[in-house]
């Protein structure tokens, strides 16, 4: 039997000598197919194992070639068995010399939505179910994946535990309001009764959410295991109908017991740097791709961003750049508000010409849980603001003593019986401890230059829009 390879392998010269003239097969989707005057089709078959295609050259003696291969159209699923051949044709270095080629599903050319031409990513939101099939998006989710193996692998190396932290929570880590409630729902009754719904918010005994940020439980782990890090969903019912802005994303949130503000800011940039060097070594083909087609000058950019030491500055000192600049900015700004996404893309773009860790905002405008600092007007805070996206990452120290916590909470509104065991952390061997969140999506958006986060999600989840 024909060893299965996938297209990225036999796309690679040293397929040839492997294969050792062997037959092998590969298994994919028809991306093209065209017919020579001289008795043979060429199929371009993808399998979503790169981004280019193997080329299958198909002869007219295969006993299938005028009822199926002929009819062979974008989208059809085969599979491929021949021996691998350097390929005399520009930009490939092997295709595949077909001796068996059998369909396992077919796809109306008149139905299947993604044609030849390009289409908009607006257009292939609407195909979110097929969109992965393209070019762009398939390099999309690869790219995220290598971004997702990294986050394990710089945490590991460094001493990192990976905790899971609940979805389901009772408390506002941000203190945004901005939380999706859980509720129950008697389908039983409904559908005996066709209505009215019977919702119920009792189920655990108090109103609960689904969590906006793992921070607060990962705390818990820091304040024992010493170094951790959540990785999984998070959800946030802003109304924000934005390019930088989902109500479901991921975020990965380390938390490291004895760590202040300045060693947070270190292991920020080490672990960006290093999750953007492992796209550059893993993910080349792709990010070529990127290069050229999504945004000029991309590979060059990441390259120069990994040799060099990320730009510091406080919200103090980001405030009098923006107030001296002399930029019309729509929103204006003033020191106590928060930066909007054109004043970071000034910051960065314009100001600094890379990524930029912004320090010490002031207290009113963050969450109760950061450490006030000794002028009592701002907090140990810090955001990772990167040119393109604006804020990658948020994060600061947290409020160590018990006394100035309690105050903070109470400013805040908040009420105690609901922390209890979060105050209890300050109460029981309290250590100063820091982390920050990365969203996920925005590091992808980063890297690979798209311009819509709704393009670098599987199934983006944003007002008005659960279709899958
Ligand atoms: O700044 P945020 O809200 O910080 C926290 O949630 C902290 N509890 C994290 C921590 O210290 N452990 O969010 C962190 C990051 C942002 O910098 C951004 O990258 C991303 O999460 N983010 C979003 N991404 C997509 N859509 C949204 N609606 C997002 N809100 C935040």
């Amino acid at each position: 039997m024909a060893k299965w390879i996938r297209v990225n392998d036999a796309r690679k010269e040293s397929s040839l000598s492997e294969a050792a003239g062997e037959s092998v097969e590969i298994r994919g989707w028809v991306r093209t197919r065209r017919d020579s005057k001289g008795g043979f089709s060429f199929i371009e078959v993808n399998d979503g194992s790169s981004m280019g295609n193997l080329q299958v050259v198909a002869p007219a003696e295969l006993e299938n070639y005028a009822d199926e291969i002929q009819k062979l159209t974008a989208g059809c699923s085969l599979v491929a068995v021949g021996k691998l051949e350097a390929s005399p044709a520009k930009g490939q270095a092997t295709e595949m010399h077909a001796t068996e080629i059998r369909v396992l599903g077919w796809a109306d050319p008149e139905t299947y939505p993604l044609q030849k031409k390009r289409h908009s990513f607006e257009k292939l939101r609407e195909w979110a179910h097929l969109r992965t099939r393209t070019n762009t998006l398939g390099a999309v989710m690869r790219v995220r994946d290598q971004i997702s193996q990294s986050i394990h692998r710089f945490f590991h190396e460094n001493g990192f535990y990976y905790i899971n932290t609940p979805i389901i929570t009772a408390s506002d880590c941000e203190g945004a309001g901005e939380m999706f409630r859980v509720t129950t729902l008697d389908l039983e009754r409904l559908a005996k009764s066709g209505g009215p719904v019977n919702y119920s918010h009792d189920f655990f005994g108090k109103p609960t959410f689904l969590t906006v940020s793992g921070q607060l439980e990962g705390e818990t782990y820091a304040t024992s295991l010493g170094r951790v890090y959540t990785f999984g969903p998070t959800f946030r019912a802003e109304n924000s109908n934005t390019s930088r802005h989902l109500a479901e994303f991921w975020m990965v949130e380390p938390e490291a017991a004895f760590f202040d503000l300045a060693d947070n800011m270190s292991l920020a940039e080490a672990f960006l740097k290093r999750v953007f060097s492992d796209c550059l070594e893993h993910c080349d083909e792709d990010m070529q791709f990127f290069d050229s087609m999504i945004e000029k000058g991309k590979l060059d950019q990441i390259r120069g961003v990994i040799e060099k030491p990320f730009a510091h500055m406080t919200y103090t000192e980001a405030i009098e750049v923006l107030t001296s600049c002399g930029e019309k900015f729509e929103y204006p700004i003033q020191w106590g508000t928060d930066l909007q996404a054109e004043h970071e893309r000034y910051l960065t773009e314009k100001h600094v010409g890379g990524p930029l860790i912004l320090t010490d905002y002031p207290s009113t405008i963050k969450p109760f849980y950061m450490r006030v600092s000794d002028d009592g007007k701002t907090v140990a805070a810090m955001d990772v603001l990167v040119p393109g996206v604006g804020e990658i990452i948020g994060g600061s120290q947290r409020e160590e003593r018990l006394d100035v916590l309690e105050g903070r909470m109470a400013e805040h509104e908040l009420n105690p019986d609901d922390y209890w065991w979060y105050v209890d952390l300050r109460r029981y061997g309290s250590v100063p401890h820091a982390g920050f969140g990365l969203g996920l999506e925005r590091a992808v958006q980063y890297v690979t230059g798209m311009a819509n986060i709704r393009d670098v999600i599987p199934f983006p989840r944003t007002p008005g829009n659960a279709e899958f």
